[in-house]
């Protein structure tokens, strides 16, 4: 009995220690809203991984990892919420509604605000940055930590400060990575999408796809809202309501349940965006991917530690500089935007489409989705292997690995670096002429 007593102790005293010895833990809450719902958020998904990490082929050991990432969850933009407010009032206006499901109206304030990130983003970030530090522990000494750099937006800012924090925490403080390069929005900075005034936008193909799928759903608010006079666009703003106030107040909003018996709203929201970003700065705008190309010669200058040759969005000062572009480190974390993300991408070659997507007529079985491809917190992880004595590469995008058919990628998504550096003409031509048409 007595011996029975003390293992039962020594298993409590040993478990309760082991795990803080351990693993610290992830925070970021679970939403209770069902994750095919949260899939059509579109580019306001949170992350989740699209696959489980896959250890790196037999032979090849990772040396180098580069990362680019998302801002977690926010506020929606200034823009964004302009519209959101205008539809709201329209609904808020009227006296009687007919749909009992609009009568959480009645008692209801509109608290979000504009841009910054929310604590649920916070713990996104955070969470990445112990991911990061249990992933690559084997790549960090006390000289060699992460070097991390943010495009200058608070979101951004915080995210990346989050992200070390994460990481530091992680480490039990043993290794404290900082925030390095702040890179200013209105200058040279490779990880916005502002430095092409001639860029088109999406308008065209968003408008179009928003006048298919949101009449019929219009036309319910209205019939359950009379004399509100809702818009389709309003009708996609109050769509917006769902995840946004979700991921604020981290509690599912009585906008998903007003619009998930509605069919085709969350499809047809989630599509929105697919056509925005592709659009925006995917394949289908002319100067969308030649926005990626700088940090693409960034990515190409670490992985053949040598120095960045661009001549579009890089700043020669900063990156010229071993203090703010080192070239000896093993991990380096840049935190930015949606768009840009998917610049980098269409610079690259990921995710090429076969056809663009028809903005009347979604493809079920597309792989061009923004809840996939740039979710809050969406990441790009480049990992550098060495398999044998052989430079070579793998991609994983929200952690599925990439095939890396442009550069002769093997069944496990390896190309070498060689082959890698030649797939990447268009970036090391400084986009074919196409960053000078930025500014015809
Ligand atoms: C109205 O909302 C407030 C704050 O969300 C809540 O405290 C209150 O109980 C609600 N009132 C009714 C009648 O639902
Ligand atoms: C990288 O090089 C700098 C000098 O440019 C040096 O101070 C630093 O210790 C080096 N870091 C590593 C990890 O080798
Ligand atoms: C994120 O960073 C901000 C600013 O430093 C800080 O106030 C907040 O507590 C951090 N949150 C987490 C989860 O690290
Ligand atoms: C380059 O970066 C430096 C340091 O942040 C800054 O002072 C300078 O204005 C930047 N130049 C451009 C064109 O972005
Ligand atoms: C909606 O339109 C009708 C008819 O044009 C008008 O009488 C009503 O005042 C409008 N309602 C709002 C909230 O603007
Ligand atoms: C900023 O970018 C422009 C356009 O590529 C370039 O001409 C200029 O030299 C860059 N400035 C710096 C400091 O890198």
């Amino acid at each position: 009995m007595a011996l029975l007593l003390l293992s039962i102790l020594v298993a409590l005293v040993y478990s309760a220690f082991g795990a803080s010895m351990n693993a610290v833990k992830p925070i970021t809450p679970t939403l209770n809203v069902p994750k095919e719902i949260q899939l059509d958020w579109s580019e306001y998904s949170p992350y989740f991984p699209l696959d489980e990490y896959r250890d790196v082929p037999g032979g090849c050991e990772i040396d180098q990892v580069n990362i680019l990432q998302r801002h977690g969850a926010r506020f929606p933009t200034t823009g964004a919420n302009t519209n959101i407010k205008a539809a709201l009032a329209k609904l808020l206006a009227v006296r009687h509604y007919t749909d009992p499901q609009l009568d959480f109206l009645r008692n209801f304030t509109d608290d979000l605000g504009s841009n910054d990130l929310v604590p649920f983003g916070a713990a996104q970030s955070y969470d990445a940055g112990i991911e990061a530090f249990q992933r690559y522990t084997h790549l960090i000494t006390e000289e060699n930590i992460p070097f991390v750099r943010a495009s200058g937006s608070e979101r951004v800012i915080v995210s990346a400060m989050n992200w070390t924090q994460g990481f530091s925490a992680a480490s039990f403080h043993k290794y404290n990575p900082k925030l390095s390069v702040i890179l200013d929005e209105s200058l040279n900075d490779t990880l916005d999408d502002n430095m092409c005034p001639d860029a088109g936008s999406s308008d065209p193909q968003t408008n179009l796809w928003q006048s298919t799928f949101a009449p019929p759903i219009t036309l319910l608010l209205n019939e359950g809202a009379p004399d509100a006079n809702l818009t389709d666009t309003d009708t996609s703003s109050l769509i917006s309501m769902c995840p946004f106030e979700t991921v604020f107040k981290e509690q599912r909003s009585p906008f998903c349940d007003l619009f998930a018996p509605m069919p085709g709203a969350f499809p047809g929201f989630a599509y929105g965006g697919d056509l925005d970003k592709y659009y925006g700065t995917g394949y289908g705008q002319a100067l969308g991917p030649v926005q990626g190309v700088g940090y693409v010669n960034e990515l190409l200058a670490r992985l053949t530690n040598s120095p960045v040759q661009d001549e579009t969005q890089t700043n020669h000062t900063l990156d010229s500089d071993p203090t703010t572009f080192p070239l000896n480190r093993t991990i380096y974390a840049d935190f930015t935007h949606d768009n840009q993300m998917i610049a980098i991408y269409s610079a690259m070659g990921l995710f090429r489409q076969a056809t663009p997507p028809d903005p009347t007529k979604p493809s079920p079985t597309r792989n061009w989705r923004a809840s996939s491809l740039v979710p809050f917190s969406g990441r790009m992880v480049v990992e550098r292997l060495k398999c044998g004595s052989t430079p070579s590469v793998r991609i994983l995008v929200n952690q599925q690995v990439q095939p890396l058919e442009f550069c002769g990628g093997d069944k496990n998504g390896v190309c070498t670096v060689n082959a890698f550096v030649k797939s990447q003409a268009y970036a090391r031509n400084n986009g074919n002429g196409d960053f000078e048409k930025c500014f015809a």
